[in-house]
């Protein structure tokens, strides 16, 4: 075992962890530990823009786009973390400017900006261009940009080093206060402690729960999961978004971006559908109710293709130097993967599992709840880990490559000054404990049952009984499935017992987080009796402002894997806006 002490370790090298380690790295000694080499982590593979109501090319303001975002979560945002989001959105792509990165210009020179769903003209009139952009690689540019100010920052980078566990040391009231973090080095098997005075999770989403995602094969869960099996709060995880256009069979995402340049979804009659369930903003309307909307037309018979499962995306109006001047990639994955030509054919497109608007509970400093009320000394965390909650029910396009640069600012800020002030916290006598044994139990089992096979499963069951649409039959068959793989899971063998990047290991590891968290998303989506942004519940299709305008707070009980949940609830923050019936 290897042991290092840094004042803040930050846990992630995706968007959220490199803009927080560019703050706190200028003011403490940080390390940053990323499962991946960084410039590979999944913010890459967001494309069409981040927004801001910087005014550039129409009139715009940051009330409009805190409005916007309320209304696109269905209200459930907390009203105070959305107006800071809105409102430092300017400044947090002013940063990147600076930082050096190519944004799209317009022919004055200003940064282009374009339209997205749900992003509107005061509070509703009409769509507004408010994206910023790289061409459809803003993800892409934004991580590299980061990582090069990492770089020049003297970031010190722990690169494929696969956090399992965080460290708690009770203080003299029994109430955990973060500690350190213990790290699996893929490279060689060793285990290493990491004391640190603050600790920042920004380990992303866990969309593998789904078989049908754009997220990319590392994003499981495990920070999620290893807060859940500390017995923290993990909040509103019955919330994942289903982002409307992915390659139909495939998930692959085809930004929204090609819609905000004019792109239309039409049905098998070639009817533009949007018109009648969004009649202002049509194929702009937020992305639960296009996901929705298009679920209806397959289920009422409207589909397209042999078998009538997916609609279709048609951006063949549109000149071709616009397309591949404006939206490169998504051009190629459509020939790649589907061999269809978006300039001369309808590119065939479907749901696909895109983001979780839930994640570990924080504060607007990124500080990370222990319950409704208190924070745990020296954790925070930020970027689609965290719910702050300025997504609700449902994020609006855009704000996620804001929320990680924002809230990843203010949470590198917070965990330095946090060190600076404190001093280091004893860790417990064996810190790697836990993780011996999970890997001792996993590396010498023999059972009978394969990784592969069970995450098969997993994601099938989950696709099939807790996607776009739920009811109760079908929540409870997906729990029944879900609790069954989890026994099954306590049977499998691990064949590679090597140390030297034993993936097999690690996956086997994954796994475990993305039943547990299966479980927890469809706990608290039996427990939400209403249909809300990303919870659509056929057997109960109205919103329930009167029981359920309030975050779920799902806890693990008792430290077994199989162990019950207990949901508890936290009220919404509300500043200025009364929730309104949702017309688009
Ligand atoms: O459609 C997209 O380009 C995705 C953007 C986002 O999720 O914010």
């Amino acid at each position: 075992m290897q042991f290092h002490k840094y004042d803040v370790v930050i846990v992630g090298a995706g968007g959220a962890g490199m803009r927080a380690a560019i703050e706190s790295g200028q003011r403490t000694r940080t390390a940053v530990l990323t499962k991946l080499y960084p410039t590979r982590s999944h913010t890459g593979a967001a494309q069409g823009g981040m927004c801001a109501a910087l005014a550039n090319v129409e009139e715009d303001n940051w009330e409009w786009h805190t409005f916007d975002t309320i209304k696109g979560g269905d209200y459930l945002v907390d009203q105070d973390a959305a107006e800071i989001m809105a409102k430092e959105a300017i400044d947090a792509v002013l940063d990147l400017e600076k930082m050096g990165l190519p944004f799209n210009r317009t022919p004055e020179g200003k940064i282009d900006q374009r339209r997205f769903g749900g992003h509107t003209r005061d509070h509703g009139k009409a769509a507004v261009r408010r994206a910023c952009y790289a061409a459809d690689r803003t993800g892409h540019m934004i991580l590299q940009t980061l990582y090069q100010n990492c770089v020049k920052h003297g970031t010190e980078f722990y690169n494929e080093f696969y956090v399992l566990d965080l460290v708690l040391t009770p203080d003299e009231n029994g109430n955990p206060v973060a500690s350190g973090v213990v790290a699996y080095e893929l490279a060689t098997g060793e285990l290493h402690v990491f004391q640190a005075k603050s600790i920042v999770f920004a380990t992303g989403g866990a969309g593998k729960i789904f078989k049908t995602t754009s997220n990319a094969h590392t994003l499981t869960g495990d920070g999620l999961g290893i807060i859940f099996r500390k017995g923290l709060p993990l909040e509103d995880m019955e919330f994942f978004q289903f982002h409307p256009t992915g390659l139909a069979g495939l998930g692959i995402l085809i930004s929204e971006a090609v819609r905000g340049e004019g792109g239309i979804l039409r049905n098998a009659d070639g009817e533009r559908f949007m018109e009648r369930y969004a009649p202002t903003i049509k194929d702009l309307a937020p992305r639960d109710i296009v996901a929705r909307s298009m679920v209806q037309e397959v289920l009422q018979g409207r589909g397209c293709g042999p078998n009538k499962d997916y609609v279709v995306l048609d951006v063949t109006h549109i000149p071709e130097e616009t397309l591949n001047a404006k939206l490169p990639d998504i051009m190629e994955f459509s020939r790649t993967y589907l061999g269809v030509d978006p300039v001369t054919e309808p590119v065939p497109v479907f749901p696909t599992c895109h983001y979780v608007m839930g994640g570990i509970p924080t504060n607007i400093h990124g500080e990370a709840l222990r319950d409704n009320e208190n924070v745990i000394p020296g954790l925070y965390a930020a970027g689609e880990v965290a719910c702050v909650s300025v997504h609700g029910s449902n994020r609006l396009g855009t704000n996620s490559l804001l929320d990680i640069n924002v809230f990843g600012r203010r949470a590198g800020i917070a965990a330095a000054e946090y060190a600076l002030a404190h001093d280091f916290v004893e860790l417990p006598e064996n810190p790697t404990t836990i993780v011996e044994d999970q890997l001792s139990g996993l590396l010498s089992e023999h059972g009978d049952e394969r990784v592969a096979d069970i995450r098969t499963e997993l994601q099938k069951t989950m696709d099939s009984h807790a996607s776009v649409y739920r009811t109760e039959d079908t929540l409870k068959q997906a729990l029944t499935d879900v609790q069954s793989l989890k026994d099954r899971y306590e049977r499998i063998t691990v064949s590679d017992k090597g140390k030297r990047y034993n993936t097999d290991v690690l996956e086997a590891i994954e796994l475990g987080f993305l039943l547990e968290l299966a479980e927890v998303l469809v706990v608290g989506a039996l427990a939400r009796k209403e249909s809300r942004g990303g919870h659509a519940r056929e057997d109960y299709p109205n919103r329930d402002d009167t029981n359920f305008m309030r975050h779920t707070m799902a806890y693990k009980q008792g430290s077994e894997l199989a162990s019950d949940i207990r949901l508890d609830y936290k009220p919404v923050t509300f500043t200025r806006y009364e929730p309104m019936e949702r017309k688009y």
